[in-house]
């Protein structure tokens, strides 16, 4: 009898997990933006992709001033994707093909529509109401000026003044994202239990996980000192603050109560492993995003170093390594591996980069092999199973994504890689949406090569190799070390238990290691040499 796989309680050991951004996955409704119903309509397409778990971006009631990492309410779904009871189906659908599910948490900030900062904003300085947030006076003479000059993850000022009701200029509050997403106050007992209330929410619901977003951003420093020029570990005043640990405890006390027990998948960006791995401890999250692996070039000695500093943090502490290659915050690899810049930084987003993507295209192909290769969780952003590439050239009246605002104007934002999905057909909105549906942001035209529909039946798409990868990886031995093998410096070797992946990160063709078999390769191998900027799978002797 094959084992199912939700009897498997270290799931999240190894777990292959698919990154649903809800607006742009499906559209059954005909609003031009995806929604629940769509996902569960699109299920079998993720069962045959061969994925463990879906994680799905807020999909609460929200404004959407940041693309719903805005909550106005935590136990509502949003009227654009559903309602609660479209939720439960679909979790219980996704539970009845094997899949589980993960559900986003925002505990950092609300959106300013949430009904404790509607009340806060009623309410006069000093009271209970704004206690829940950052509420304080400017500094300067008449409180013009604002309380710190910290700056805010997309750019531009963290506080914002507020107006009394006579109309003269009343207190600032605090906001490390938009203005529209106020921060709690993690000092406040009531903020602390509205959360642990919120979990057992979602998780009486069936959920399987939360994954942490701004994990690391949670507590503040009350004496809100400016940030220090080199701030020594956890003397930032809101980044990495040893308070936090204390919250995830208690949230992993909640989780571990439930049966089977629910995981924790944090948000946690980081430069210090040591100092991320500490929020991987056994009472703590159970696993945390990989983004220094994520944001490294296409060079073999940086994704080496990476991985080898992964491996040993994550040693340190007994959780397994999450490898992440985007999400709905990051260029999508098609593009970024055919830049001359192979890495990823929020700071160098600029319109018009130069890209060969058909380079992009090759090394995302290896890329994929490498790292459902590796030891640990591997995630999947919807779309990068498609290669499908950033889109740089939306009409800028189209944009929504507050980063490009907030910029000034000179960040593209993250439209690019949200763009709905490509399903079927040769023309927009390719089966995303019912025919003459426009969807929310415009898709390419020359998206028609890159529909689901027709690379499930293309032996060399992008998609095939995924179905191929994930399924040859669940046959994998997962507890199985990682051990490097002898190669030339550009190129990247290591075994795991009987299979091996080779990937060649230069300029020249690479031998292969002795093997029995070639399980998977990302190109052709020519003359038995792995060409440059690919990957394959071997059986070992
Ligand atoms: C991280 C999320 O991934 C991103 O999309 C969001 O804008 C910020 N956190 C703020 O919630």
């Amino acid at each position: 009898m094959t084992p199912n796989p939700l009897d498997d309680a270290a799931w999240w050991r190894h777990a292959v997990i698919y990154q649903v951004y809800v607006r742009s996955f499906a559209d059954s409704d005909g609003d031009g933006v995806g929604d629940l119903a769509g996902v569960r309509a699109r299920l079998p397409y993720l069962r045959d992709l061969g994925v463990d778990a879906l994680w799905f971006t807020p999909w609460y009631a929200s404004p959407m001033a940041d693309g719903g990492y805005d909550v106005a309410d935590y136990r509502r779904i949003d009227p654009a994707f559903g309602d609660l009871a479209e939720a439960e189906a679909l979790v219980a659908d996704a539970l009845g093909l094997g899949i589980r599910t993960i559900v986003d948490v925002v505990p950092n900030h609300v959106s300013d529509q949430h009904e404790w900062f509607r009340a806060a904003l009623a309410a006069p300085p000093g009271s209970p109401e704004r206690a829940r947030f950052w509420f304080h006076p400017g500094a300067g003479p008449d409180g013009a000026e604002r309380p710190t000059h910290w700056v805010s993850s997309f750019g531009g000022p963290t506080w914002t003044r507020t107006t009394n009701p006579d109309g003269t200029p009343g207190e600032w509050y605090l906001h490390l994202f938009t203005p529209q997403q106020p921060d709690l106050n993690w000092d406040h007992p009531e903020v602390r239990a509205e959360h642990e209330s919120v979990l057992r929410f979602w998780f009486d619901r069936g959920v399987a996980g939360i994954r942490i977003d701004s994990a690391a951003l949670l507590v503040k420093d009350p004496a809100l000192p400016e940030v220090p020029a080199a701030p020594a570990p956890g003397e930032h005043p809101f980044i990495d603050r040893d308070g936090l640990h204390d919250v995830y405890r208690t949230w992993r006390a909640i989780a571990d109560a439930y049966t089977p027990p629910r995981v924790l998948v944090g948000e946690v960006w980081l430069d210090d492993v040591e100092r991320f791995a500490r929020y991987l401890r056994p009472d703590e999250m159970h696993t945390a995003f990989n983004f220094d692996f994520m944001a490294r070039p296409w060079e073999a000695k940086d994704l080496r170093e990476s991985i080898d500093q992964t491996l040993a943090a994550h040693a340190g502490v007994g959780a397994p390594p999450t490898w992440v290659l985007s999400n709905h915050d990051v260029t999508r690899p098609v593009t970024r591996y055919g830049r001359a810049d192979t890495g990823f930084a929020f700071a160098a987003k600029r319109f018009g980069t130069p890209t060969d993507l058909a380079l992009g295209r090759r090394r995302a192909r290896a890329a994929a092999l490498l790292t459902a290769a590796l030891p640990g969780c591997l995630y999947v952003y919807q779309g990068d199973e498609l290669g499908l590439p950033e889109v740089e050239d939306l009409p800028l009246d189209r944009i929504q994504d507050p980063m490009h605002e907030r910029s000034g104007g000179v960040d593209p934002g993250r439209d690019g890689c949200r763009v709905p999905l490509p399903w079927s057909g040769d023309r927009p909105p390719f089966g995303f949406s019912p025919d003459g549906v426009e969807p929310w942001l415009p898709q390419p035209a020359a998206w028609a090569e890159l529909t689901a529909e027709r690379q499930a039946t293309d032996p060399g798409s992008m998609l095939s190799l995924y179905r191929q990868v994930l399924a040859l990886r669940r046959r994998l031995d997962h507890d199985a070390p990682l051990r490097w093998l002898d190669a030339p410096p550009e190129v990247l070797a290591f075994a795991r238990g009987s299979m091996a992946c080779v990937v060649n990160l230069g300029p020249a063709p690479a031998p292969l290691p002795e093997h029995t078999a070639v399980l998977v390769s990302s190109g052709p191998l020519a003359g038995g040499e792995l060409q440059p900027d690919d990957a394959v799978w071997l059986a070992l002797p």
